[in-house]
């Protein structure tokens, strides 16, 4: 094993200004309910120009706060991709509704619209895409596929991403973020939804603390609520990058062109980037056109290029009904592997891990 591993994707973290952050909430001693959860909250409200953010401590909490606070019920079926984090469509589940498989499309490995307009029946309540990886979905068609339905954004990945000149996170009702440490931005655990709808975010503060309202010092419990709160320490944390957003998202670009460089000529495919809706890469996933990923990703680890599979094909699991067939989702569990990207990695780092990559596709 070699002495350094080029990892896959560490945490965007700014450390000087995380420890100031997070120590000076150590020392005032208010750990939760506080200042730092609403500064957070205001200042990503701000960046995703939405008029409410509420945090919550995990994108999985966020996405089935999401659904619950949005109507989602028993009964309903929630149309989701079928190649993702199986989280999107536990989160179905969670909130007492059934979540229905269908395909992605080939290239962007995002929601096929065609798909969703196939999958709608009578029961279908919502339709909740991914931007995969930090790539947005093709909103537009999807909403045409679906008229008529709640839409609802699985925007885990997705933090700075635009289409067409709107915001992931300003598309749908609602969208659910997650600031898991893979995440642009981290809050060790922690996730959040944004909406621009008043009375969705307020059942959201509810749902979140118990379904607590506290007037004047004298508490009411209005509903059977959860604790999904994120903690004061988690939101320092997560203020400590905000700043620094912008240079991350544009330094991770900057990594994806030496890639596209570099893999040039290997018999694979790079992640797409459209114009009208660029790719922010959370994730940098190539497809893999003649090898499996399994092998690829043994040798490059024994390489000391730590590097995974993308995401998962609903349909293996066993869990979750599809609405037919899902081809694309298992091709691309099959054949994409995501190699190391972050704001750190080098051009050295590029060449040798195209490098390896190369040798593990001769
Ligand atoms: C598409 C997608 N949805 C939901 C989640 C769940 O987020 P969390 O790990 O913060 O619960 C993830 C996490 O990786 C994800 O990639």
């Amino acid at each position: 094993m070699p002495a350094r591993m080029i990892r896959l994707s560490p945490p965007e973290v700014p450390l000087e200004a995380a420890r100031k952050r997070i120590g000076d909430v150590l020392d005032s001693g208010w750990l939760t309910n506080g200042h730092q959860v609403v500064a957070f909250e205001e200042a990503l409200a701000a960046r995703l120009g939405v008029r409410h953010v509420v945090a919550v401590s995990s994108g999985t909490g966020a996405l089935h706060l999401m659904l619950v606070a949005a109507g989602v019920k028993p009964g309903d079926e929630v149309i989701v991709p079928g190649y993702t984090f199986p989280a999107t469509a536990a989160s179905v589940v969670h909130a007492g509704a059934e979540p229905v498989v269908v395909d992605v499309l080939p290239g962007s490995a995002n929601i096929d619209p065609a798909a969703v307009a196939a999958a709608i029946t009578a029961r279908t309540r919502a339709v909740m895409p991914v931007h995969q990886f930090g790539l947005p979905c093709d909103w537009d068609r999807v909403a045409a596929a679906a008229p008529g339905k709640l839409l609802v954004e699985d925007a885990a990945c997705a933090l700075g991403a635009r289409f067409g000149g709107r915001a992931c996170g300003q598309l749908g009702v609602a969208a659910a973020f997650s600031f898991h440490p893979r995440k642009m931005l981290t809050t060790a655990e922690g996730g959040a939804i944004a909406t621009d709808d008043d009375g969705l975010a307020a059942e959201l503060r509810l749902l979140r603390n118990h379904g607590m309202e506290v007037e004047g010092g004298v508490r009411r419990f209005r509903l059977p609520g959860y604790n999904f709160r994120l903690s004061e320490i988690h939101a320092a944390l997560g203020l400590s990058q905000l700043e620094g957003l912008d240079a991350v998202l544009d330094a991770r670009r900057q990594v994806a062109g030496w890639y596209a460089e570099a893999l040039a000529g290997l018999p694979l495919d790079l992640p797409p980037d459209p114009a009208t809706a660029p790719h922010t890469f959370q994730t940098y996933a190539v497809f893999l056109r003649a090898h499996e990923a399994a092998a690829v990703i043994a040798h490059l680890i024994r390489a000391g290029i730590e590097a995974g599979h993308g995401a998962e094909a609903l349909a293996t699991l066993g869990l979750y009904r599809t609405a037919g067939p899902t081809p694309v989702s298992l091709d691309f569990r099959r054949r994409h592997v995501a190699l190391p990207l972050h704001s750190k990695l080098t051009h050295a780092d590029v060449k040798t891990v195209a490098a390896a990559l190369s040798e593990a596709l001769a």
